[in-house]
């Protein structure tokens, strides 16, 4: 079986990655394990370039800022094309502290986030509880981040299907154990079941099986494991902004859905492919959240998933070009999958069909990395 471009992987990079390309003109096929395994599912969607930044990544503070600019056209052509909602939520995040420490924090965050051209507003106590009376008394200011928004994470991988569907993208079923080369191109690939496709053109986008393929180059990304809790509000009172807070050593965020959905995120942890939802991961989790949050407690438990996020030895994805002519990459995006998918896709797909290549992800070429780093 023959096919113009080959996409392996069928969650939100590789679907909307292939919805690109079919709207190109291209013969598109999308090979897709099993779904239920991909973090597209389990991730709690936000858009957070800003309050997900560690302070040494500014490049990467970069690219998901631009990675953010592209949110409103994706999300308006998307709902058209797939003729449902992606779920975009503009509302802003709240990042919280405690206690002074965790404060003062807070301020050089603000400070940094300021010399990247980013400014945030400091709340007091005050102000933090007229925006979201749903917040601790115990927390004492917090930093609003106007442009950290979420999308519910679900609506829009169903958005995507529908819509690279629509678009004419042929959808397989498969695991692929390799992906096949003659003399430095690639050829296609070889699935579990003995069957093949051949494509001149293959973008990798398997997340966290990423380095799995049987590829002849080593591409160092692992999975780090996310427990996520969904919780329903029912008749309780709802939050309106994305919480995060970092206090006396644990990290927690509460992302809202319009349709009373919280998902409280989440534990990471680097223990290979354990899948296990474990009593410390869920028990920390609600009781941050409570921390925080204190009507979560009395929100219904609807939900334990455990996922992987794709990481790389920098937390940035890994983009374009490989050694493989023809294989190009659209893994390890970490933190960001769902933040960074429509400007992906886009990197992507200009690369694969018109040979365009878009400067912002020049350094997140895998030729930054030793090529002898093991994987
Ligand atoms: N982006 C949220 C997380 O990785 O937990």
């Amino acid at each position: 079986m023959t096919t113009d471009v080959l996409v392996v992987g069928g969650g939100l990079v590789g679907t909307a990655t292939a919805w690109r390309l079919a709207q190109r003109g291209l013969d598109v096929t999308v090979v897709t394990g099993d779904l239920g395994r991909a973090a597209s599912g389990v991730a709690a969607g936000m858009l957070a370039p800003v309050t997900e930044a560690a302070f040494t990544e500014t490049p990467l503070l970069h690219l998901n800022l631009a990675a953010l600019d592209r949110w409103d056209g994706f999300a308006g052509e998307l709902a058209r094309a797939a003729g449902t909602d992606p779920g975009l939520r503009r509302h802003p995040t709240l990042s919280v502290a405690a206690t002074p420490d965790d404060a003062a924090r807070l301020r050089d965050l603000g400070r940094w986030l300021g010399a990247q051209g980013q400014p945030c507003q400091t709340l007091t106590s005050r102000e933090l509880r007229s925006r979201e009376p749903l917040v601790a008394p115990t927390v004492r200011s917090a930093l609003l981040v106007e442009r950290d928004w979420s999308c519910d994470n679900r609506r829009l991988w169903r958005a995507l299907r529908l819509a690279a569907e629509a678009a004419g993208v042929r959808t397989v079923p498969g695991t692929v154990e390799r992906v096949e080369h003659d003399d430095g191109r690639v050829t296609g690939v070889r699935l579990a079941d003995g069957s093949g496709w051949r494509a001149g053109r293959v973008v990798l986008a398997t997340g966290a099986d990423a380095g799995g393929h049987d590829l002849p180059f080593a591409l160092p990304v692992r999975p780090v494991k996310g427990q996520v809790l969904r919780l329903r509000a029912g008749a309780e009172p709802q939050l309106q902004h994305t919480v995060r807070a970092f206090s006396q050593g644990f990290e927690v965020y509460l992302v809202p859905r319009a349709d009373g959905e919280l998902v409280v995120g989440a534990t990471v942890e680097d223990r290979g492919f354990d899948d296990r939802v474990t009593a410390g991961g869920v028990y920390e989790l609600l009781r941050d959240a409570r921390r925080v949050v204190p009507v979560s407690a009395e929100y219904e438990l609807a939900e334990c998933r455990a996922g992987w996020r794709p990481a790389t030895p920098d937390n940035a994805p890994v983009l374009g070009p490989s050694p493989l002519d023809g294989l190009t990459l659209g893994v390890g995006l970490y933190r960001n999958g769902v933040l960074l998918t429509p400007l992906v896709a886009d990197v992507l797909a200009g690369w694969v069909a018109e040979g365009v290549w878009d400067e912002r992800a020049e350094p997140f070429r895998l030729d930054r990395f030793p090529a002898d780093r093991p994987s």
